[in-house]
């Protein structure tokens, strides 16, 4: 099944896929979560409270999917002019106004580190799961990400720009355990 065919008017079964076993996924295309999985998850998965994630794996303008919690979860190493872009937005330009930095967490030295943006990735409309793409139409108006599913668009902090989604996709708790391992699921 591919959930690219049918951009117009994609149904909710185009993004039920059969679960992987994979709990990171890397990439700079789609990602399209099994919602089946999220609506019946795995014993396993149900017990990870908490995840680890080191950053240093990932190259600038890279993108992972992580499972956490029986969702999926976004840690993009964004580049130098996205993190300028998102700074640049004017608040009265948004629907959930909310600055770039009150979207990112502190590191151990006390400083954001506004390379390293984590959400939940799924869309704050009916729960689709958004397309990565900063390069490409596919990752919506904003270079951020795009819910094909009723055609919500979110700018590189993950707020939402355009389309029916009534807030920005949420920020997971999260904390900087070194200067590169994140751990999803605890609080900073
Ligand atoms: S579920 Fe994303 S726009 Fe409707």
């Amino acid at each position: 099944m591919d959930a690219t065919t049918d951009k117009e008017e994609p149904t909710r079964r185009d993004f039920i896929h059969i679960a992987s076993g994979t709990a990171v996924v890397v990439g700079t295309g789609f990602f399209a979560w099994p919602l089946i999985d999220q609506m019946n998850p795995a014993a396993d998965t149900l017990s990870l409270a908490t995840i680890d994630f080191d950053v240093s794996d990932l190259e600038e303008g890279q993108q992972v999917v992580a499972k956490w919690q029986g969702k999926p979860v976004f840690i993009r190493y964004r580049t130098k002019a996205e993190i300028a872009e998102a700074d640049a937005v004017d608040l009265d330009d948004l629907k959930d106004p909310q600055t770039d930095n009150e979207r990112l967490i502190a590191g151990p030295d006390g400083k954001l580190k506004p390379e390293y943006l984590v959400t939940i990735g799924i869309c704050t409309h009916l729960g689709c799961v958004p397309l990565f793409d900063p390069n490409d139409e596919k990752g919506g108006e904003y270079r951020g990400w795009f819910c094909p599913c009723h055609g919500s668009h979110y700018d590189n902090s993950g707020r939402i720009r355009k389309g029916p989604a009534p807030t920005n996709l949420e920020i997971p708790p999260y904390r900087y355990m070194s200067d590169t391992l994140l751990q999803i699921g605890t609080e900073a």
